[in-house]
Formats: structure tokens, C-alpha cells, sequence
């Protein structure tokens, strides 16, 4: 691909229109076509391809595509082709060797299509097999954000199943509660769900088989409910493991309970390689309250619920139970445009020297790990990745951070003979101040000590997150200020008449510490109430 000045020619990328019944997303958008371009690519893209996603042909000339009057016009004459679903057999037969693809091709489901594409001799790029724990990669990750969008729309097909409110309100008409949501499995769905349901004005609780994501829940607005049996719920690569019988049967229990308790379910659980875990059984359903509404987001899996229909709402024993598989094409200007900002995060990885031709580097870990075809050889899967960074397991600090106090500790304790010494030299120090120093000054020199140790405790015990808002609230109360601006502001002089200049000092002394100590209550609400959703 050299012209003759030595100038790479610039490859084209092809955005064909997706054929898979219902698909609405489409693989680019005009956005990310004006950068792709900068990039130094051309850029085809079928014509209507975005007419689902509400994103005409015009939209993309005017960002710097043409327009491909069929599909075999564009996959002839694209070097690279983007799609969101693995193409069909019609689809590879329009392929031509050398040709680059990229897509949701999901490898271990479909080996037959890995075959097709290996006798094309293309070379194929699945964005699902990207390795997702490797930072660098998050701008890249596809799956992370469909279902980001799922987990939304989610929440929005339960609302409509749903024939009440989400918040709770009090109406000249009467008083309404919250709706009650659980969401089991908060993955980057569940999580999506959570946000969503707990804007809305729900009570959002959920669960899941990893402890290490209740903070999120909690930050999200949500509150985790726990499982009554002590078991490690990770697989490893924030992927959750197949639980033991006990643990099953503790969680059934919760979850018939919450069953009873709550008006809409939200499903997401998952093992990765593993049909859906069975969570919501029939009796469950039944328990439910007549209008509840279970959202089954596992459902192309098996489904998290026993009675869930893939592809359809269905309604059994008063429950609405939906089982979509399209929640992310529901929604597909959003998709589109996370997943078309993916591809080109994804294209820039590929063409580091900007000069519009893409280099398969599999020296690289996060490119290797979604080839899974190079020129004709099938290269999944990937090897593991080297050194994966592991979350750090304590076993050792565990039992130290048990005697704390539920909050995050800074640091461990102090080693005993660092204690012995520290506290001796203190010690002397402190008879060495009381037999030499003035009785004025240890008076002081107590309150000091004392207000140091009350400091320290309490900072101490505090999450660290939590320091900024702490330390803008002890800046308001040392406004105590106040207190000695008050006694000073009609002082008399000696002769018995106000003293004008302290009563001037004292008023701007009460002026300035009233603004220290307003302005550090308001900033310390400020930053409480980002905590709070
Ligand atoms: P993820 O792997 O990030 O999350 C799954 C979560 O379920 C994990 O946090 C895992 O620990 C948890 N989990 C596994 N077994 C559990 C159990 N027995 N009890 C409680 N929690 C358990 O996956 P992600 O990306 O959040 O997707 C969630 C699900 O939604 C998947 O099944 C995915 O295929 C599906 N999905 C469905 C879509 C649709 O249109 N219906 C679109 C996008 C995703």
C-alpha cells in the first residue's frame, strides 16, 4: 500500500448497515466518522445505515464519509469494516482476503464463523474479547458500555410495565410510597440499573456474589443486602464463580424474601462461560404482588428467573416478566454513539503514526487480546494475561482492620516496641514540662495536649474521603472567634465611654470569621451531598 512518493495510501473504513432482524445501532457515528477522518482514514458507510439510530446520510457526508449505494459496494471496497453483530454468511461471503473486521464476533459462541472468516484469510478483531481489566483499555470497552445502557433501559421498560410511581408522594389525592427495586448482580448493568432506579426516587436495594462491590452499590444510591453465609464470591478478572450449595440455598431465602418485599426485580447475574444462575423461581414469581414488573437483563443466557420468555414481556401470575435481548438497540442513538466512540478509541490504538493505515501489533496486550484471527490464523484464545494486577488479598491485615472500628484505617497499628518507646519518651518529656514550666503556661499546655488527642481520634476514624468535608467543618467551628469578637464589640474605656477602635476591630473581627464560618458549612453540605447520591 504504497504510492510513490512513499506516502501510505489512507485504508477505508466501511460501516455497513447492520442486517440481524431488529438491530437498530449502527457501528459509526458522524462524530467519530470527522475523527476517524483526521486520522488520515476514508470512510464508506452504506447508505441508511443510520437511519435507525435517527443519524441520515447526510449527517456522515457532512463529517467527511461517502456513502456506499449497497452492501456489496461497501465491503468490496473497504479495507477495515466495522460492525456491531458477527456478520452472517452473506456477509463473510462479501469478504475479500486482507481484509480487517471488527465487531461483537463473540469466538468461543460462534467456532463456525471463526472458520469462515479463517478461510477468507481476513484478520478479525472482537471487541467482547477485549481484556477489560487492563486500564488503557476502558475507552475501548464496548461491552462496558452497552451495558451501561441496558442497565438504564432497564429501569425504563420497568417503569412502563410498571403502573406506578418510582418516588414516593404526598398528594392532596393522597399518599403514595416508593417503588421497591432489587437488583441482582451489580455488574456494569446492575450498576447502570441502580443509578437509574435510585434518580427516579425508588428504594433501590441489590445483591451480588462479590462483597468487593457494596461500596458502589452504596454510592450509586442503592443499599446492598447481604447474603447470611460467609463465601468469597470472585472468580478472579472481577468476574463472579459458581457458588456452593449452602451458599445457594442462604441466598434463595433472601431473595424470597425480597421477592415478597419488593415491586420490580432487575436480574443481571452472570458467570462468564456459564448459563444464567436460576435465582428467581416460579414460587417466587407468585409471591409476588399482582403489577410487580421482573426485568430478566440474563435472559439470552437462560434467564436469572425460571419463567422468563427470551425476546419477550410476558405477564405470569400477575408479574409482568420481561426478557428482552435488545435493550441496548431499544436505545440505539446512545448506543451507537458510546459504541462508535469505542471503535475509534480502539482504531487510534491501531494507527499510533496517524497516518490512516492500522498495524495489528500483537506485542501489545490489549490488541492481542481481541485479535482472534490474523491473516487467515485463528489466534483465540489469547494467552492470559502476564501479571494481572490481583486485588490485594490480606489475610495477614485482616484480623488487625476486624478490631477497627468499620472505617477506613490509614495505616496498621504501630508495632508494640515503637509503642513502648514512643509512649516513654513522652512520658518524661511530659514530667520534665509539669516540674520546670510556669503553672500559666501547663494550663494551656493541657487543654493543648488534650484538643491534640480529641484531633487525632476523631480524624483518625473518619474515611479518608470523608477528610475534605471534615477539615471545611472544623475550619467553621474554629470560627469561635465569633464568640471573643462578641465580648470585645462595646468594650468601654477607662474613663467609662465605648471604646470606638476595638468596637471597630471587634465588628470586622465578627464580619470576617462569619464568612469563615458560613462559607465552611455550606462547603462542608456541598461535599456531604455528593456522598449522598
Ligand atoms: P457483569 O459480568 O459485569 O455482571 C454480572 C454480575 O452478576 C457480576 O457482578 C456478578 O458478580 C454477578 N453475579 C453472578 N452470579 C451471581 C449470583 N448468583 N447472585 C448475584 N450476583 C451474581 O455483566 P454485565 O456487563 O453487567 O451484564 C449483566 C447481564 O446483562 C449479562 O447477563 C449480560 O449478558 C446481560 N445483558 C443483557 C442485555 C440485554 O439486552 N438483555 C444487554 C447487555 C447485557
Amino acid at each position: 500500500m504504497q504510492t510513490g512518493d512513499n506516502a501510505p495510501t489512507p485504508q477505508r473504513i466501511g460501516v455497513p448497515k447492520e442486517i440481524f432482524p431488529g438491530e437498530k445501532r449502527v457501528a459509526s457515528v458522524p462524530d467519530a466518522v470527522t475523527k476517524l477522518v483526521k486520522l488520515g482514514f476514508a470512510v464508506v458507510v452504506e447508505q441508511g445505515a443510520g437511519d435507525l439510530s435517527d443519524l441520515s446520510d447526510a449527517a456522515f457526508v457532512e463529517a467527511g464519509a461517502t456513502i456506499a449505494p449497497n452492501a456489496a459496494a461497501l465491503w468490496s471496497g473497504s479495507d477495515i469494516v466495522f460492525k456491531v453483530r458477527a456478520p452472517t454468511p452473506d456477509e463473510v461471503a462479501l469478504m475479500h482476503e486482507g481484509q480487517t473486521l471488527i465487531g461483537f464476533l463473540w469466538p468461543a459462541q460462534n467456532p463456525e464463523l471463526m472458520q469462515q472468516l479463517a478461510t477468507k484469510k481476513v484478520t478479525a478483531l472482537s471487541i467482547d474479547a477485549l481484556p477489560r481489566t487492563l486500564s488503557r483499555a476502558q475507552k475501548m470497552d464496548a461491552l462496558t458500555s452497552m451495558a451501561g445502557v441496558s442497565g438504564y433501559r432497564a429501569v425504563v421498560e420497568a417503569a412502563n410495565a410498571f403502573g406506578r410511581f418510582f418516588n414516593g408522594q404526598i398528594t392532596a389525592a393522597g399518599k403514595v410510597p416508593p417503588a421497591k427495586v432489587f437488583i441482582a448482580g451489580a455488574g456494569v448493568a446492575g450498576l447502570a440499573a441502580i443509578g437509574a432506579a435510585a434518580s427516579l426516587g425508588a428504594i433501590v436495594r441489590a445483591n451480588d456474589t462479590r462483597a468487593e462491590v457494596a461500596d458502589q452499590v452504596v454510592s450509586l444510591g442503592g443499599e446492598f443486602v447481604k447474603v447470611d453465609y460467609e463465601e468469597e464470591g470472585s472468580g478472579g478478572g472481577g468476574y463472579a464463580k459458581v457458588m456452593s450449595e449452602g451458599f445457594q440455598a442462604a441466598q434463595r431465602e433472601m431473595y424470597a424474601s425480597q421477592a415478597k418485599e419488593c415491586d420490580i426485580i432487575i436480574t443481571t447475574a452472570l458467570i462468564p462461560g456459564k448459563p444464567a444462575p436460576k435465582l428467581i423461581t416460579a414460587e417466587m414469581v407468585q409471591s409476588m404482588k399482582p403489577g410487580s414488573v421482573i426485568v430478566d437483563m440474563a435472559a439470552e443466557q437462560g434467564g436469572n428467573c425460571e419463567l422468563t420468555e427470551p425476546g419477550k414481556a410476558v405477564v405470569k401470575h400477575g408479574v409482568t416478566i420481561v426478557g428482552y435481548t435488545d435493550l441496548a438497540s431499544r436505545m440505539a442513538r446512545q448506543s451507537s454513539t458510546l459504541y462508535g466512540t469505542n471503535l475509534f478509541r480502539l482504531t487510534e490504538e491501531l494507527c499510533k503514526t496517524k497516518d490512516g493505515v492500522i498495524n495489528v501489533n500483537m506485542e501489545d496486550d490489549a490488541i492481542r487480546g481481541l485479535t482472534v484471527i490474523k491473516n487467515g490464523e485463528i489466534t483465540w484464545p489469547a494467552p492470559p494475561l502476564a501479571a494481572a494486577p490481583k486485588p490485594a488479598a490480606k489475610p495477614a491485615a485482616a484480623p488487625a482492620a476486624k478490631k477497627g472500628h468499620g472505617h477506613g484505617e490509614p495505616s496498621g497499628p504501630m508495632p508494640v516496641g515503637q509503642l513502648i518507646t514512643v509512649s516513654a519518651v513522652a512520658a518524661v518529656l511530659l514530667v520534665l514540662v509539669g516540674a520546670y514550666a510556669p503553672a500559666a503556661f501547663l494550663s494551656h499546655f493541657t487543654v493543648f495536649v488534650l484538643a491534640c488527642f480529641v484531633g487525632y481520634m476523631v480524624v483518625w476514624n473518619v474515611k479518608p474521603a470523608l477528610h475534605t468535608p471534615l477539615m471545611s467543618v472544623t475550619n467553621a467551628i474554629s470560627s469561635i472567634i465569633a464568640i471573643g469578637a462578641l465580648v470585645q464589640i462595646s468594650p468601654l474605656a477607662a474613663d467609662g465611654r465605648p471604646n470606638t477602635l476595638i468596637g471597630i476591630l471587634a465588628a470586622l473581627a465578627l464580619v470576617l470569621t462569619a464568612i469563615n464560618m458560613f462559607g465552611g458549612f455550606a462547603v462542608t453540605q456541598r461535599m456531604l451531598a455528593m456522598f449522598r447520591k
